[in-house]
């Protein structure tokens, strides 16, 4: 297409530059496209009953013109003009999530073209909560048409730089207006029915529509998902022509590596990724890694993208497309995704990560063997640093058959845990609850024992001083696991020095149990 010299505006919803929405609007009104904020994703708009915009709108998109767009009004009241088909639910509807991220399909009136509806005689109807948009849609004097502001095949867009790197050049104005909040597109709900229909998950859940409609059907978020694993990708072109999935074919929403998710328990879902994305990057690729805030850490290869904290699905739905989009500038050629999900956004989350995805993959559990290994941390009173790594080992292990111990090599009284230490665990959430330090004994070392040691002159007491300890089951728990450190003792030193001593511990014991746990899992 021809290449446009595009305007560029910017502003805040709190702060509108009505001039400059003046003009935008006037680009509007004029047949022209204009790429504006809304609260789900940007949107790429132009006036809906005119179609030669629809066309424009496809073309700028690159997308196929069958698909129709969704058409933003200022508000409720505008609905009647170019909806048939409405009723007391209805507008039960619209009083209860308009201005907001819900899209509603109902049979169209004739002022609305095929062109914009894909020729449908229905119309998708959204009246957008952010300011910028509405105000847009005011001054236009016509609903807008928009589908969302990205190339075709693309992530939406949710970052007014999303939208330069895919429309500049190709409309006439793009408005920026900061990041989308919610940054998923909106959920569409079909109530030409007999019964109301999810179309596309997102913030307004099944759950709230129900409370207003009654009946809704959801369709289920794992629509096409393609179910191929690692081994099974096709190799060439020939292939990549004919998918035998059809979430291949229609693979939405995605970055341009290959995605794959990864379901499973957390450990699981780390160690396995660390395993895949190994191999990967042996094979050449370049791999990314889509983590959380809580995960990111324990990954030890490819570029570890971090979309916020696993248990705050807002931060990581927000996060989603511009994730995607790191990895296309990073060159990542192949990627492995956390299946991130939540209460309130996990569909719609689910959704999005399907459509993006190539396959489903899911993370092996550690075998489980009859004679249970055993875990030794040994330090020298036993009720501080060995503490520490052994409740800490413990709560990452989940559910195993290995079984932890705190020892001292000298404990000539039971004592209880020593305070600092104690506050520090507490604060960390972890028990401490019955805890006396005990002395090693050298029947607790079995066959199947290993012993963690906190520095080295202590490493080479127990070997000492213990017939079952050797060479070969006794270690320095932070050179086992690559530090360079030995972990000080903190006796002495005040809480700050406990809790920095809590952290280095949680380190080390967290790339033990990720080396431990590998072996049993992969042999
Ligand atoms: O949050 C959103 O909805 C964003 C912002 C810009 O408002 N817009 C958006 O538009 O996501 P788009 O074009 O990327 O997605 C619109 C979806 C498409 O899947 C389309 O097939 C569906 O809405 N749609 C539109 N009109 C329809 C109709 N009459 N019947 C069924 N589906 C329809
Ligand atoms: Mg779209």
């Amino acid at each position: 297409m021809e290449h446009l010299s595009t305007e560029h505006f910017r502003m805040t919803e709190s702060n509108i530059d009505s001039e400059a929405l003046e003009r935008a609007a006037d680009i509007i009104a004029g047949g022209g496209l204009v790429a504006f904020p809304t609260e789900t994703v940007y949107g790429l708009g132009g006036n809906a009953f005119d179609p030669m915009a629809a066309k424009r709108i496809y073309e700028a998109k690159g997308r196929p013109q069958d698909n129709p767009l969704i058409v933003h009004i200022a508000d409720s009241d505008a609905l009647s003009e170019i909806a048939e088909g409405l009723s007391p639910k209805i507008e039960a509807l619209t009083e209860k999530f308009w201005p907001g991220p819900l899209t509603i399909i109902l049979p169209k009136k004739d002022c609305v073209p095929g062109e914009t509806t894909g020729g449908l005689q229905t119309v998708a109807v959204r009246c957008p909560r952010n300011r910028i948009a509405r105000e847009l849609i005011k001054k236009s004097g016509c609903p807008i048409a928009a589908p969302s502001a990205n190339r075709s095949g693309r992530p939406s867009t949710t970052k007014y730089s999303h939208v330069v790197e895919d429309l500049d050049g190709r409309v006439d104005a793009i408005i920026d207006g900061g990041d989308a909040k919610i940054g998923l597109e909106s959920t569409i709900v079909d109530v030409t029915g007999e019964i109301p229909a999810v179309l596309r998950p997102g913030y307004i859940t099944v759950d709230e529509l129900r409370e207003v409609l009654g009946d809704v059907w959801m369709d289920s978020p794992v629509e096409n998902i393609g179910g191929l694993d690692f081994l099974k990708e096709p190799k060439d072109e020939e292939q990549e022509a004919h998918p035998k999935a059809p979430g291949m074919k229609y693979r939405h929403y995605a970055p341009k590596g290959k995605l794959y998710l990864v379901q499973g328990a957390e450990g699981d879902v780390v160690r396995y990724i660390n395993k895949l994305a190994d191999a990967a990057r042996q094979e050449g690729h370049t791999v990314g890694v889509c983590a959380t805030t809580d995960t990111k850490d324990r990954y030890r290869f490819g570029i570890v993208l971090d979309m916020g904290q696993s248990t705050n699905e807002e931060q990581m739905a927000a996060a989603l497309y511009d994730t995607f989009r790191q990895f296309d500038t990073l060159g990542a050629d192949i990627i492995y995704a956390e299946y991130v999900g939540g209460k309130r956004l996990g569909d719609a989350l689910h959704n999005r990560l399907q459509k993006a995805a190539f396959g489903m993959l899911y993370a092996p559990r550690p075998m489980q063997s009859s004679r249970r290994r055993r875990i030794i941390f040994v330090e020298g009173h036993g009720n501080a640093r060995s503490a520490m790594a052994s409740a800490l080992f413990e709560r990452l292990y989940e559910g195993s058959d290995l079984e932890v111990l705190s020892r001292g090599i000298v404990v000539q009284f039971p004592e209880p845990m020593n305070q600092k230490t104690e506050a520090v665990m507490v604060s960390n959430g972890l028990s401490v609850e019955g805890f006396v330090s005990k002395q090693l004994k050298d029947s607790e070392i079995e066959q199947d024992t290993m012993l963690f040691a906190m520095e080295e002159a202590q490493r080479k007491r127990i070997i000492a001083r213990f017939p079952s300890a050797t060479e070969k089951n006794t270690y320095l728990l932070s050179s086992y696991v690559g530090d360079e450190l030995e972990i000080m003792d903190p006796y002495g030193g005040n809480l700050q020095t406990y809790g920095i001593c809590f952290e280095v511990i949680r380190s080390s014991v967290q790339k033990l149990s990720d080396k431990i746990l590998e072996e049993k899992t992969y042999g």
